[in-house]
């Protein structure tokens, strides 16, 4: 089939490549001249595993092209998506700008019937506003041409794009129109085999669904967090609470993981987005609410347990952190809401120097501190922690999983880790004469 991406950001190229790695010859187009050159020469601005071949081989193959002409695009597709961003407005709510302005090029150049996908996260109501956008162009031209506006949500989790846009557990379809599911079945049916993965449904809900499981993880993250807060209170270890739930299929074992809080490009938007949305037809969301407000403590817990070993804010001034982990999460670049920002900022404004290590994040970094004298971007985790003394531990990159705490403790002048995501147990730092603090683990610091 032919299809049209509009944006060729995260959601977009992603798509836009698996489509065409099924055999659909697919067009993305992008406003961004220098950011389309660059993927025609096999240039992927978003580090992403098992991407960048996909893209040149399918580039190469003739079936995935990419152009600033918004003319030639909508032309080209029987499907049309709509993948561009929805940036929080400055109440928390998503910012349709870039949504509509698609909407009324799609109506400025469609010439055939079309099926219009919302591919981007928006909030309830936003495929009603893009096809009155689009009609009202439509009409402002005096065209007359048949098309649907259709909801389908992406799931996908950065680090796993591509596997899970090959093999996804469910395709969200919501359109008031059967003949449209018609077409989006066709589009997926290289991902529907084995057993039935299309849920379809009407619009609205389709566009709920994808905040509802967006805003279920971020609850279950933030309710372990509380529970991790409290068995630091109490003298309990999150990590044995964590082990007793889990295998409950009620609970389950995903998404139960205590840390230094929820980052990324989704969880922290779509949840603040829904509680606008909530608020703004007349209903308190006061679930919601907690989440965030969860999540926001959260982000400052490490540097609360900094504060709690050496006494007061005072004492870190001068001191050195070797800093492993930048982005929000492992095996991506990305730092949008990364827990790593607002620790930076609180150990500079306490006047400490970090020395940070990130597998990939490093150029991410740059771009947005630039120089300062109190930030060292090393090339390594080993080079991180050279005139360090203490180390903070803040994405779970496999690398950072089993250090040599002997080496450590010989390395670190004030012998103390602080583990953001509990990848050590307790008494093997010790064991090395460190002093450890992780999240949750009231058994070894108890913080009453
Ligand atoms: C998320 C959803 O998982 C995905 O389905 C949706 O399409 C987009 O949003 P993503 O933002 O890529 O994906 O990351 P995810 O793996 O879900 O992690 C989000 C954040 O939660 C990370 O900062 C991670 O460290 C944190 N997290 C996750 C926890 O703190 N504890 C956990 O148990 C799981």
């Amino acid at each position: 089939m032919r299809v049209a991406i509009f944006g060729t950001g995260y959601v977009g190229l992603v798509t836009g490549t698996c489509l065409a790695e099924v055999g659909h010859e697919v067009v993305c187009v992008d406003i961004d001249q220098a950011k389309v050159d660059g993927l025609g020469k096999g240039v992927i601005p978003i580090y992403e595993p098992g991407l960048e071949p996909m893209v040149k081989a399918n580039h190469a193959a003739g079936r995935l092209r990419f152009t600033t002409d918004a003319a030639q695009a909508v032309a080209h597709g029987e499907v049309i998506f709509i993948a561009v961003g929805t940036p929080p407005d400055e109440d928390g709510s998503a910012d349709l700008q870039y949504v509509l302005a698609v909407a009324r090029t799609i109506g400025t150049h469609l010439q055939k019937p079309a099926v219009v996908v919302d591919k981007s996260t928006v909030p309830v109501g936003t495929a009603d506003r893009v096809r009155e956008t689009i009609a009202r162009t439509l009409a402002g031209r005096g065209a007359q041409v048949k098309f649907d506006v259709v909801s389908n949500p992406e799931f996908l989790k950065e680090g796993a794009a591509v596997e899970d846009c090959m093999r996804p557990d469910r395709i969200v379809i919501g359109a008031d129109n059967p003949e449209a599911v018609e077409t989006l079945r066709r589009l997926y049916a290289p991902f529907n085999r084995n057993h039935e993965r299309v849920v379809s449904m009407d619009v609205r809900s389709a566009e709920l669904t994808k905040y509802a499981a967006n805003a279920m993880l971020a609850t279950k993250i933030s309710f372990m967090n509380e529970i991790a807060n409290i068995a630091e209170k109490v003298g309990a270890d999150v990590e044995m609470v964590r082990k007793g739930i889990g295998s409950d299929p009620r609970i389950g074992w995903h998404f139960i993981y205590p840390g230094a809080g929820y980052g990324g490009s989704c969880f922290p938007k779509d949840v603040q987005a829904l509680a606008r949305t909530s608020q703004q037809h007349g209903h308190a969301p006061t679930l919601l609410d907690a989440v965030e407000a969860v999540n926001e403590r959260q982000k400052g817990h490490l540097f609360e347990l900094m504060l709690r070993h050496y006494g007061d804010v005072s004492a870190l001034r001068g001191r050195t952190v070797a800093l492993w982990g930048l982005a929000f999460k492992p095996n991506t670049d990305d730092m949008r809401e990364a827990s790593s920002r607002r620790l930076l900022q609180q150990l500079w404004e306490a006047g400490a120097k970090v020395r940070a290590f990130d597998p990939e994040a490093m150029e991410e970094t740059r771009r947005i501190f630039g120089e300062r004298t109190d930030l060292v971007l090393c090339d390594s985790a080993e080079e991180a922690l050279q005139g360090a003394d203490a180390l903070v531990v803040i994405t779970e990159w496999k690398q950072f999983r089993s250090p040599d705490f002997d080496e450590l403790g010989r390395r670190l002048a004030d012998a103390v880790i602080f583990d953001g995501r509990n990848l050590y147990e307790p008494d093997d730092v010790e064991a090395a004469g460190l002093a450890y603090y992780g999240i949750g683990r009231g058994r070894s610091i108890r913080l009453d």
